[in-house]
């Protein structure tokens, strides 16, 4: 085809061209593998040498002008287009908003992050310690040699022979963190961490469950110290009326050792069903730590002393958030955490 009626074919198309999907067919027609004005190209090798030029001058002009042409009916189909979008789509500011689901903090994680603030407001670090952990932290170095009884009560999970084991209680950590002193450093921790036994699940008992751990090693350290410390934290817990009280108990990590209750914060011990009537709650294990472990662990039971405390953070978070199914810490119902986030901000 010629130059001048292709020419013409593209005046004649641009005025007749209606919308978008026609106007990519034109593309085609005229710039596609076959199309005129390519076709054009395959031309010149037919033509005269002083013609080429001349030639090649001209199909340019031609794909100009349909590449402006193109360019330009684009441009006003595309916001034709978005001119009906916008007229027709208005927003109905009357519909219900769509639910965004959020998630909220786990509740026994607050509680935690609750009580590590409170020790660490009292100079205490936060420490960790493995999960998997060997036998001679978990047991030995606490005073609980291979056949002793205390261990049986432990339910241990063990993972390769007698040695390695799934911590049964956050104690070990005491055990890591004195090593780490090197029988000179003072010893400020706690250690919030997971623990396991082989227990079977139900509203009160879990296979794996959360205690913080306590240590601190110093001078001249007593139960009165212990004693103080426990009744501020209990306090800044769950209110400055409720009350301490240490019961004779046996750890053989510990001695003497206590039981560590508090007044009912409930019905301030009158008895209510939370505390079974008995005015008292039970919220802690605690005592002075035991010469042997200091010994053990490379601090001189003759010039050190110090006091020990294991928290369990369900019974502790139960006990705050009014909980009765231990469970519900461990299942993934976001229901149950906003819940509990509601009434905290309430
Ligand atoms: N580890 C103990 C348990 O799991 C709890 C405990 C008691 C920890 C007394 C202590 C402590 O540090 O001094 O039953």
């Amino acid at each position: 085809m010629k130059i001048e009626e292709i020419r013409k074919l593209i005046e004649e198309d641009k005025n007749k061209v209606a919308d978008l999907k026609a106007l990519n067919d034109l593309k085609v027609k005229y710039l596609g593998k076959k199309g005129l004005i390519s076709e054009l190209n395959q031309e010149i090798k037919n033509i005269p040498n002083e013609e080429k030029r001349e030639f090649g001058q001209k199909v340019n002009e031609l794909r100009d002008l349909f590449n402006n042409f193109y360019l330009e009916k684009k441009n006003e189909f595309e916001t034709a287009l978005l001119n009906e979008k916008l007229s027709t789509e208005a927003i109905d500011i009357s519909l219900p908003a769509v639910e965004v689901v959020s998630g909220a903090p786990n509740i026994l994680e607050k509680l935690i992050e609750e009580v590590e603030e409170v020790f660490m407001s009292m100079g205490y670090d936060v420490v960790d310690g493995p999960e998997i952990e060997e036998d001679r932290y978990n047991f030995e170095m606490l005073n609980i040699p291979k056949g002793h009884p205390a261990r049986d009560a432990q339910d241990t999970f063990y993972l390769e022979g007698e040695e390695i084991l799934l911590r049964s209680q956050t104690s070990p950590v005491q055990v890591r963190t004195m090593l780490e002193g090197n029988g000179v450093t003072p010893i400020r921790m706690i250690c919030p961490g997971k623990t396991y036994r082989r227990d079977d699940d139900d509203a009160t008992h879990s296979h794996q469950f959360m205690q913080i751990e306590g240590l601190l090693v110093d001078k001249d350290i007593s139960l009165s110290d212990l004693k103080g410390t426990i009744d501020e934290v209990v306090k800044k817990l769950f209110g400055s009326d409720v009350e301490t009280r240490f019961r004779p108990s046996y750890y053989q990590f510990t001695e003497p050792s206590v039981e560590v209750d508090i007044s009912c914060f409930n019905c301030h011990g009158n008895g209510c069903n939370i505390c079974k009537k008995t005015g008292w709650l039970t919220v802690a294990g605690a005592g002075i730590v035991h010469p042997n472990v200091l010994r053990m662990s490379g601090y001189d039971p003759e010039k050190w002393t110090g006091f020990a405390f294991g928290f369990g953070a369900e019974r502790l978070a139960m006990l705050k958030y009014d909980i009765h199914d231990l469970r519900v810490f461990y299942n993934t119902d976001l229901r149950e955490s906003r819940n509990f986030d509601r009434k905290e901000s309430l």
